[in-house]
């Protein structure tokens, strides 16, 4: 098995790599420096020179926010380059593991989301995601698409690395939304995830495609989840606030929960528990900062 990631530089992309290396996985690795999505032509000659025998497609515009003022961008990644990418795969055969988001829904439900409830994303990135969806299943029938949420671990930006950075220079209050809630999931998990799907695809198992949830547990809202992350700095207070207090850019879900029970009854993948993650994490990051001191 030869899985090929693309946005390998990312969270996600770099979790896969590391977490394939310990399973023992052959992987060929691709950064945006390496190959750029949305270049058609380019994503079909490397696609056809590796002929792995499964893509994961973790390239994505995710800047939320700068997506607001830069629609072409996103557009040009998000959506068509996860169509390139299906394209590409489809002659060969080659099935594909794309990831999406929570945010193709609004939000405005108190229960948590199904793979078949109806999207309506709100803001660019979130529709550029949704199109991205579509355009990979009018490109290639053998397609995973995860959907996922509120991504952290060691490599990237991510709301952990930032509350904890915040803490670091000192502040002593820090005010988070408390109005919004998800599920985090840190990227290793989405990796073993990624990694078990694709193990199922190179199997002569008949494989369950389609669209699937997988995000961490329990659901917090991002004032909960910043408590967690400064658990052991109690001189720092984390203040409740609502969205509407803060000036961003793109509009967030309420409620991007997801609904997971899907993905473990096609391919037996468990949601996570984010917490021993999490500290896990905290620990990495506090020997980094050991060394660097
Ligand atoms: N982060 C989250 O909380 C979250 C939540 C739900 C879903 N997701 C989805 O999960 C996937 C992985 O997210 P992540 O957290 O790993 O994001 P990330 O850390 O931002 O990684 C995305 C990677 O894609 C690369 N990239 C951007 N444009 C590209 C292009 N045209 N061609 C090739 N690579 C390109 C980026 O490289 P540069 O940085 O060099 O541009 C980056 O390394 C994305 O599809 C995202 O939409 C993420």
């Amino acid at each position: 098995m030869t899985v090929l990631i693309l946005g390998a530089g990312g969270q996600v992309g770099s979790a896969l790599r590391w977490r394939a290396l310990a399973r023992g996985a052959s992987t060929v690795g691709l950064a945006h420096n390496d190959l750029d999505i949305a270049d058609r032509e380019i994503v079909r000659a490397v696609i056809d020179e590796v002929r792995p025998t499964t893509v994961i497609n973790c390239a994505g515009y995710t800047d939320v926010d700068g997506a607001e003022t830069d629609e072409t961008g996103a557009e040009r990644v998000n959506r068509d380059g996860a169509g390139h990418v299906a394209a590409a795969c489809a002659p060969l055969g080659v099935p594909l593991i794309h990831l999406s988001t929570d945010y193709v829904f609004d939000g405005a439900r108190p229960t948590a989301w199904r793979e078949d409830d109806p999207v309506s994303p709100v803001g660019v990135y979130a529709r550029t995601k949704e199109a991205g969806e579509r355009a990979v299943r009018d490109a290639w029938g053998k397609h995973v698409i995860l959907r996922t949420a509120w991504v952290f671990g060691g490599i990237g930006r991510n709301f952990v690395k930032t509350m904890r950075r915040l803490a670091d220079q000192g502040q002593t209050t820090i005010r988070v939304v408390d109005d919004q809630r998800g599920g985090p999931t840190p990227a290793e998990s989405i990796a073993d995830a990624c990694l078990d799907i694709a193990e199922r695809c190179g199997s002569a198992d008949i494989v369950p495609w389609g669209t699937y949830h997988f995000c961490g547990a329990p659901s917090v809202t991002w004032r909960e989840f910043a408590e967690a992350v400064l658990a052991d700095r109690p001189e720092v207070t984390v203040t409740p606030c609502a969205s509407d207090e803060f000036d961003r850019p793109a509009p967030r879900p309420a409620n991007s929960v997801l609904d997971c029970t899907r993905i473990r009854a096609a391919f037996g993948v468990e949601q996570p528990d984010w917490r021993p993650y999490l500290k896990r994490l905290l620990g990495d990051l506090g020997e980094a900062t050991e060394e660097a001191s």
